[in-house]
């Protein structure tokens, strides 16, 4: 079937409908101003198209909230809990399993236990939350992605992978202090691209050498899968599982957020193999996330999670999911609208730096871009580049790598004509894009700014 025909559909029909709100150009732009120019300030009624977020934004299926209706709430040995764990370990053999309430939770968890003032964590990218809860160590996190990571134009096809020789000289300099090496599968802050399998060995057989414990940061780990089976030589005969279970097999444990892949609302999980660390981590769980057959979690969040696992290894659902997303990209490709290449799993990144060249990294071209998509088109997207990575653990502040603006898209959520939409008020937005204002930051918090910051355009 799908071989006679080209157009790839959603493999759902809608079941359950919410109703937008919609509201006139001059509304947003007193919403915004109100709201300091940070669209995370925002009601989320006053927006159209929400792209802030893959995170716990997904339309869960009807088989899902049947499985809610499943949840047992027993404090300790909750069936739900074994129909979850079952399901982890279906994908991730590891024999430690602890649930958190969502994926940062995991992260906290476990740098406490390993990190700390001296220690290094390499990560390909670390996504916000994991930098952040390294850095509250005391530790310092490194980005290790290889260099065509960091160019958005080049079409390197798995552009996340870690650049294995950085890993080596970094170890080599401070092997002793290197807690564990960390590789983001997709590589989220580097654009939601994906680590081959190839990489992710040659990133084992130098944590080996040195005796270095190797952790994923799996929340897009069915994405990246479907990248391996689809670009990598060799994979494309194989089963999604069967590539997510050896994406696992290369590894000493995992992080992982249950609102991205999962497609669940909350949650997440710590899994590992040593059975010393666990007991660590387990103890700080029932400091603050709860019993170890729940965590921060209620027994129907647990099963959600359960057969939301077994939705998204679908590949009738990932060719969709991978397809929808390029859709968005190729389009503004063709409208000359510059974009990360190739597409992510998840999201599209516009180059707000080549887009607006007339704005110094330090005046936040992001968050001017991102701001001008709300007020143009009600779309909320999210600023990925200074100023949620300018701000350096002494107070400075450097331009980061890229400047660009999410546009994240939550899974089984959206149309393609509400893609369509986005498509035709980012065009509009960019053809203007030399109008765009430059921005300055009025208030802002040590640590983690763009969530809180307010700013002003400088006229
Ligand atoms: N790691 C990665 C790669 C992530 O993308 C996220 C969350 C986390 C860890 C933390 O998980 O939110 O459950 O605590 N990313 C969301 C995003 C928030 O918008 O990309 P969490």
């Amino acid at each position: 079937m799908t071989d006679r025909y080209r157009t790839i559909i959603e493999p759902f029909r809608i079941h359950s409908v919410e109703p937008l709100r919609f509201l006139t150009e001059d509304e947003r732009r007193v919403k915004v101003r109100e709201a300091g120019y940070n669209l995370f300030n925002l009601h989320a009624d006053d927006v159209l198209i929400d792209l802030l977020t893959d995170s716990g934004t997904g339309a869960m299926s009807r088989d899902q909230w049947a499985a809610i209706q499943h949840g047992d709430e027993s404090y300790a040995g909750s069936p739900s809990w074994f129909v979850f764990l079952a399901a982890v370990q279906e994908l991730f053999p590891f024999p430690h399993v602890i649930p958190t309430h969502q994926g940062r939770a995991a992260e906290k968890i476990l740098f406490s236990a390993i990190a700390g003032p001296g220690n290094v964590v390499p990560n390909n990218t670390h996504f916000d939350t994991t930098r952040a809860n390294v850095e509250y160590t005391g530790a310092e996190a490194i980005d290790l992605v290889i260099p065509e990571g960091h160019d958005p134009a080049s079409d390197h096809p798995f552009k996340g992978n870690m650049d294995v020789e950085a890993l080596e000289a970094l170890l080599v300099e401070h092997g002793d202090d290197v807690p564990v090496v960390f590789v983001t599968i997709t590589n989220n802050s580097g654009g939601g691209q994906p680590v081959s399998l190839e990489n992710l060995r040659a990133v084992r057989t130098v944590c080996d050498r040195f005796a270095v414990p190797m952790f994923i940061d799996a929340c897009r780990f069915a994405e990246n899968a479907w990248f391996i089976k689809t670009r990598e030589p060799g994979q494309t005969d194989r089963s999604v599982p069967d590539i997510v279970r050896d994406m696992a097999a290369l590894a000493d444990g995992m992080t992982m957020s249950a609102k991205k892949d999962p497609m669940a609302n909350i949650g997440g999980w710590l899994a590992l193999r040593d059975d010393a660390l666990a007991e660590r981590c387990r103890n700080l769980l029932i400091l603050t996330e709860g019993f170890p057959t729940y965590g921060g979690l209620a027994g129907r969040d647990l099963e959600a999670i359960a057969q939301g696992l077994r939705e998204c290894v679908d590949e009738h659902y990932l060719r969709y999911r991978i397809r929808s997303t390029a859709y968005l990209a190729d389009a503004l490709d063709r409208a000359g609208v510059p974009t990360v290449r190739p597409a992510g799993g998840h999201a599209v990144y516009l180059d707000a730096r080549a887009l607006l060249p007339h704005i110094e990294p330090t005046s936040y071209p992001g968050q001017s871009l991102a701001v001008a998509l709300y007020e143009a088109g009600g779309i909320r997207g999210c600023e990925i580049g200074t100023v949620m990575f300018g701000q350096q653990p002494d107070g400075t502040e450097r331009p980061a790598a890229m400047d660009l603006v999410r546009l994240a898209i939550p899974r089984r959520t959206y149309t393609q004509s509400h893609i369509d939409y986005v498509i035709e008020v980012v065009t509009d937005v960019a053809s203007r894009a030399a109008t765009l204002s430059p921005y300055r930051i009025v208030e802002q918090p040590a640590q983690l700014r763009h969530f809180t910051a307010r700013f002003e355009p400088v006229r």
